[in-house]
């Protein structure tokens, strides 16, 4: 089994077998993450630098004890204090950073596209964590190995991702990622949260969630995204709860060992009821968080062995054995 990218930018390039290969080695390293004694030397002697552009907690600490765990070196820049845009500064930044030989970029970017233009211009590997409302494909990774781990596989189940899908990269991102490994998709949400052509992704799409819950096996709740709305994309959130937010009500309209999810961070009353994120027999928020470390220790690992084998091998084509 090969992993042959050089950088993490979005699921897009990725091939079902890269997706395999990339849970399968998460799954080693969650079993080394409930151990007393969690390191290895995966990243011993490389630099990691996390630069997020915009606010993060569980994806900038996951990343960081990823990183930790695997003997890295690394480093967490406060970029949101900064009023840098994009264009000629980002490109400066990464040109600066760039001279310190780091060997891995975990880039989260406001602008769609951003960490795919810096990724063109420095030389080590670059991992996405989160472009504007593109991709977010740890995200998806971990969301895949949470739905794997709970229902011991990760295709032919009918999943239903609700809310605000038009401005979220996580349900880009998980679209593509389920959609590769041969699921059933529906997507739930007022129809002003709905991205135009949508259909085009090969989903169902619904605007009742009475109706696009019956019978799924994955229930996963998205934030709204407010800080990407400019204009009334819901009446109120009051109403809002009440037609898209997930309660024990609507989730009985699924197969009664549906799991819940969300991506977090949850606004509790607006998108899901806050006794039904915490009851530990349908919720799996909690591992959702856990997978996430697991998947990033994964992903690093396989782009700095990657990384590793292109300098030893400067300018010959290399294949990556896991
Ligand atoms: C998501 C993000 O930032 O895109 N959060 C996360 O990484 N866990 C989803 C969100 O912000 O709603």
């Amino acid at each position: 089994m090969s992993f042959n990218h050089d950088h993490l930018l979005g699921i897009e390039p990725l091939a079902p077998s890269d997706i395999t290969t990339l849970l399968d080695l998460a799954d080693q390293y969650a079993a080394l993450n409930r151990r007393d004694v969690k390191h290895t030397d995966a990243l011993a002697g490389l630099t990691q630098i996390n630069m997020f552009f915009e606010n993060s907690t569980r994806t900038q600490a996951s990343f960081e004890i990823a990183g930790k765990r695997l003997g890295a070196d690394v480093m967490s820049m406060a970029m949101q204090a900064s009023s840098i845009k994009k264009g000629e500064t980002l490109i400066d930044t990464a040109m600066t950073l760039n001279a310190m030989h780091p060997d891995l970029l975990v880039v989260r970017h406001p602008q769609s596209g951003a960490v795919d233009l810096l990724a063109q211009k420095v030389n080590c590997a670059v991992l996405n964590a989160g472009d504007g409302r593109h991709e977010h494909p740890t995200q998806a990774l971990l969301d895949a190995l949470t739905i794997r781990r709970a229902k011991g596989r990760l295709h032919r189940l009918n999943i239903a991702i609700c809310g605000d899908i038009a401005h979220s990269r996580v349900a880009r991102s998980n679209i593509l990622l389920l959609g590769k490994m041969e699921n059933r998709i529906r997507l739930i949400g007022p129809p002003t949260l709905m991205p135009s052509r949508i259909a085009e992704f090969g989903v169902e799409v619904y605007d009742d969630m009475a109706r696009g819950l019956d019978g799924v096996d994955v229930v996963m709740m998205l934030r709204l995204q407010r800080e990407r709305m400019d204009g009334g994309f819901i009446p109120s959130e009051r109403e809002y709860y009440h037609r898209y937010g997930l309660d024990a009500e609507k989730l009985a309209h699924a197969r009664d060992d549906a799991i819940v999810m969300h991506p977090g961070p949850m606004n509790r009353g607006v998108e899901i009821d806050g006794e039904l994120a915490d009851d530990i027999n349908r919720s799996v928020i909690q591992e959702q968080v856990e997978m996430g470390v697991a998947v990033r220790m994964a992903a690093m690992d396989l782009l700095a062995r990657r990384l590793r084998s292109r300098r030893s091998n400067a300018g010959k084509p290399t294949e990556v054995m896991v």
